[in-house]
């Protein structure tokens, strides 16, 4: 089959629409995760006419020697894992699994890839940081489900106690059980056998980055590097170091931070005419509870910095930033009214239904399957917390005070039961992997100091940068002006703002590690 014709049937099975189709009724700091599969997938397909070039170029110089395709990359076979690696017993689920070894010679690296809190895309195979880097090294690729995503579940409902199985022990456990057999399995799957020299070498962006390196940490035996984008690596209840970046980023930050000034005052006066009135500016009048209301605002901001990219020079695109500051640029309104206009044609033009979207406990006792929302808000509940928060007066605040990490953990027993309280045990993550300084040698830690979630990765600490760099090498990457894991999924060849040079570097790390014994 021509490759161009396998890359359409690819982009048909992206499962794009499922994901944009999405009920939104899920907390904030979720929505905020959930809204990196959209973009990422639209960067991959932009760059999916490049891809196709480089397929069939490759097909006509190599025929012979790059394995011909006989079947689609996106078929997915399904592993059989164990349920819960912590009890001795072997039941195990179906967990999916996507493959491309079209680059794969003998003893090259295997790039395993687990997908973290979205659905496994099997776009990763032609497009992205670890198919270049495959491509580069004459590896394979290989994407693994995480449990109780998209449709990797151990259990037959999301109900409170059937999420205990649901931990980031757990999710390693997967990785190393998958390694050990994973030989037998793509033999069985796709006929090509794993040479016992190959090296694995993990990667991820975002929290599938934190599991890289943790996984890395946790079984050196098993995998040989990993390759980390924009992992946190710290977890913290109380994430209002988020709000730091994103106003840095933002010059019209001061008028928004006036705005929400004015907008406590109004919420703190229990003046329901005017409180109301204001809901209505904002086209959230939907919104009974006043902490919902206010929680809602902070989408469009944090969308904007998090997943800016500078339009390309020359190319007359807008600036995404500069759109949403131009809202304030509007002098003769008080910038709580222009906030409100702003929020209130983004609702319109997004065809936002607020109350499904903003209200805190909403959809919390559907316990359907396919969630993957409600999963990556458990695990926010039990270990991880990243909730955005306002920080600690008197400082400048670009979110309401009501926005506190205690709104946004209050919903966990609602949805889970009583025994998940919202208290996410983050000490005891931080002392298993070291936070800010993991031990752990031959990982490439990339970050883009833009994005809000560099504060919790390797990056922004020079000092623990400084440390993990120089631990067994390690290599620290940060690229000022780049957002969140732009040099994982970004598809495009633009060299203007960092990307580029970060993508070589991290391609000669990854050489220097897979030279080592
Ligand atoms: C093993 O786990 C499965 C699935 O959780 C459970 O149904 C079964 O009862 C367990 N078996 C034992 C012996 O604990
Ligand atoms: C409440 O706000 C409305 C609208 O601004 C105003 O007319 C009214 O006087 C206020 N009520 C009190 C008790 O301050
Ligand atoms: C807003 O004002 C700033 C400073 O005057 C200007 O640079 C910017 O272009 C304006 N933005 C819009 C969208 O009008
Ligand atoms: C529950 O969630 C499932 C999966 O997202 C969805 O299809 C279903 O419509 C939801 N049910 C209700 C009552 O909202
Ligand atoms: C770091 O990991 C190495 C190798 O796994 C181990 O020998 C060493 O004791 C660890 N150091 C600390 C401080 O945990
Ligand atoms: C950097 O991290 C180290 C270790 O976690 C910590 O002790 C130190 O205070 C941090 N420095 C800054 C400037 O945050």
């Amino acid at each position: 089959m021509p490759e161009g014709h396998l890359l359409a049937r690819l982009l048909l099975a992206l499962g794009l629409v499922g994901v944009i189709g999405r009920s939104w009724a899920v907390p904030l700091a979720v929505r905020q995760m959930q809204q990196r599969t959209i973009w990422a997938e639209r960067q991959l397909l932009a760059g999916a006419s490049a891809v196709r070039t480089e397929h069939m170029a490759i097909g006509r110089a190599a025929r012979g020697m790059v394995r011909q395709q006989t079947r689609s990359l996106a078929t997915p076979f399904y592993f059989d894992q164990v349920v819960d690696h912590s009890a001795g017993n072997l039941t195990t689920f179906k967990q999916r699994v996507f493959i491309n070894a079209n680059y794969y010679s003998p003893g090259g690296p295997v790039y395993l890839l687990n997908s973290g809190e979205t659905p496994a895309s099997p776009s990763y195979l032609v497009a992205g940081e670890p198919f270049t880097l495959a491509k580069a090294t004459g590896g394979m690729v290989l994407i693994i489900e995480h449990r109780y995503y998209g449709e990797s579940y151990p259990v037959a409902d999301m109900s409170g106690p059937n999420m205990r199985y649901l931990t980031v022990d757990n999710a390693l456990e997967d990785i190393a059980h998958f390694i050990r057999n994973a030989a037998p399995f793509v033999k069985s799957a796709i006929g090509v056998d794993i040479s016992p020299g190959s090296k694995w070498v993990a990667v991820g962006g975002s929290y599938s980055a934190t599991l890289a390196a943790w996984a890395r940490q946790k079984y050196p035996a098993l995998i040989h590097a990993a390759y980390s984008s924009s992992a946190p690596v710290l977890a913290r209840a109380d994430f209002f170091q988020y709000d730091e970046v994103v106003a840095q980023a933002l010059p019209c930050a001061p008028h928004i931070a006036e705005a929400i000034q004015v907008l406590d005052r109004i919420l703190d006066s229990g003046n329901r005419t005017l409180i109301n009135s204001w809901k209505r500016a904002f086209g959230l009048q939907a919104l009974k509870d006043d902490a919902d209301f206010a929680g809602a605002l902070t989408d469009q901001m944090s969308y904007t910095v998090q997943y800016y990219m500078p339009p390309a020079p020359g190319s007359g695109a807008p600036d995404a930033i500069a759109t949403l500051c131009g809202w304030f640029n509007n002098s003769k309104n008080i910038p709580l009214q222009n906030m409100a206009d702003m929020t209130a044609a983004h609702i319109r033009a997004s065809n936002i239904d607020p109350a499904s979207a903003y209200s805190s406990g909403a959809g919390a006792t559907n316990t359907s399957l396919h969630q993957d929302g409600r999963a990556w808000y458990y695990q926010t509940c039990t270990q991880f917390g990243f909730w955005q928060a306002a920080p600690p007066m008197p400082r400048q605040r670009l979110r309401s005070k009501y926005v506190t990490a205690a709104w946004q953990s209050k919903p966990c027993g609602l949805f889970f039961g009583s025994e998940i309280d919202g208290q996410p045990d983050t000490e005891a993550l931080n002392r298993q992997f070291g936070g800010f300084a993991p031990n752990v040698t031959r990982v490439v830690f990339v970050n883009g100091l833009r994005d809000p979630w560099s504060q919790l990765s390797v990056s922004v600490n020079e000092t623990t940068s400084k440390e993990i760099a120089q631990s067994d090498h390690n290599v620290v990457i940060t690229m000022p002006l780049a957002s969140h894991v732009t040099d994982f999924y970004f598809a495009s060849t633009r060299t203007d703002f960092g990307v580029d040079i970060a993508r070589q570097s991290i391609l000669a790390a990854i050489k220097r590690f897979l030279a080592e014994d």
